[in-house]
């Protein structure tokens, strides 16, 4: 049984409905507090099979031993933290208590229920700022340009340590680029509280008319039609090299980590991304060119090279596929699972 912190969230819900197609028996641990158990029951719809929930806090150690006296859990893929860069760097301690306290917690009652394999959710934040745009797994991990993206890189340095001094855990760094989509069906999908930070969110909420118009976060980068550059990655694409991560590790003869880049390999532009929007809903996003946002690098992607190697795993959804799978969600669940 996987244990699958974050499980209700997300890229989370996607990945448990994933896991339970690929026969994997689950059991999610998430504190709700970005999560919705309504995404569990819409996973269980798709799959035909029920993931276990149970409700609890990472930071909560004896919720943890419980959980896991009960469930016979061989690995754990966490997701479980919090992920706003800006409310990041307005609440330093809630991000390292979530995303660094609360992975120490887990680890210890990892550790103590004889469970050494574990999945994390990293991002290509820990690269910091390179000066390459190609963002390749030999290459030294940079300084975040935010508190979440320490947090992600302290939890990284954190799981390779405790890996050094005892071989028995099979780690898998994951750094994600820039997930984006939904489920097909348009049952399950991202439904981020308030005014959505990321891009495509915010976009398809201009499209179905909750937001007036998108506010593009500059136009004079060094880039072709001068704005940002990232490698957008279907989350069905995500979650499937999840799967990918957990057979590999579990074939390690001894334990040790495995880096992972999950990315395309390609980058795409602010305003491609709005057209590609607008040609697969059939709605226009109004948009306005405004000032640069603090942090953002000009353009970067990933060399996927290594998931496709050690992994067999690479990206099999196009940009249309992300925008459509978004738009049938979007439009279909226009206040998300908040009905
Ligand atoms: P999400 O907020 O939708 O999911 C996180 C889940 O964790 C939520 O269901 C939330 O309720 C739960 N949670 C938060 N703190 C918890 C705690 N202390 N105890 C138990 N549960 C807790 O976010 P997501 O986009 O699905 O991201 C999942 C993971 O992937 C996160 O670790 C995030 O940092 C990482 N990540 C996300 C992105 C992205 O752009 N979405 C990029 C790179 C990495
Ligand atoms: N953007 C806009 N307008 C918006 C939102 C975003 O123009 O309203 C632009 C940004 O400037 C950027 C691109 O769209 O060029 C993508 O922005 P997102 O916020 O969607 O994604 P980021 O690349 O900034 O963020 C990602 C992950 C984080 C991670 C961060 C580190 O979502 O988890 O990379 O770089 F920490």
């Amino acid at each position: 049984m996987i244990l699958v912190t974050g499980g209700a969230g997300y890229i989370g819900s996607h990945t448990v409905l994933v896991l339970l197609e690929a026969g994997y028996d689950v059991v999610v641990f998430d504190n709700l507090s970005n999560g919705s158990e309504e995404a569990l029951t819409r996973v269980e719809h798709l799959a035909g099979k029920k993931a276990h929930f149970e409700h609890g806090d990472i930071r909560d150690r004896e919720r943890l031993d419980e959980v896991l006296s009960i469930y016979p859990v061989t690995a754990a893929i966490h997701f479980a933290g919090l992920k706003a860069v800006g409310e990041s760097m307005k609440k330093p301690l809630e991000y390292f208590d979530n995303n660094v306290s609360g992975s120490v917690h887990l680890l210890q009652a990892l550790r103590q229920a004889g469970v050494f394999n574990i999945v994390f959710s990293s991002s290509a934040t820990v690269y910091g700022d390179p000066g390459t745009p190609v963002f390749n797994e030999n290459m030294p991990t940079g300084t975040p340009s935010n508190t979440y993206g320490y947090t992600k890189l302290v939890v990284e340095e954190l799981l390779k340590k405790t890996q050094a001094a005892d071989p028995r855990w099979r780690v898998a760094l994951l750094r994600y680029f820039n997930p984006v989509g939904a489920h097909h069906s348009g049952t399950i999908g991202e439904d981020p509280a308030g005014i959505p930070n990321n891009l495509l969110p915010f976009i398809a909420q201009v499209a179905v008319g909750k937001r007036d118009q998108l506010s593009i976060f500059g136009g004079d980068y060094p880039t072709e039609d001068g704005t940002c550059l990232r490698d957008y990655i279907h989350v069905m694409d995500l979650a499937e090299g999840h799967v990918s991560a957990l057979k590999a590790i579990e074939r390690f003869d001894h334990g040790g980590v495995g880096i992972w880049n999950l990315g395309g390999g390609k980058g795409h532009s602010v305003l491609e991304m709005v057209e590609a929007f607008e040609q697969a809903s059939g709605r226009s996003v109004p948009y306005k060119i405004v000032a640069r946002r603090e942090g953002d690098l000009a353009q970067f992607w990933a060399d996927p090279g290594k998931a496709k190697r050690e992994l067999d795993w690479e990206v099999k959804r196009s940009l249309h596929d992300m925008m459509a799978d978004t738009w049938r969600w979007q439009s279909q669940n226009p206040n998300g699972y908040r009905e």
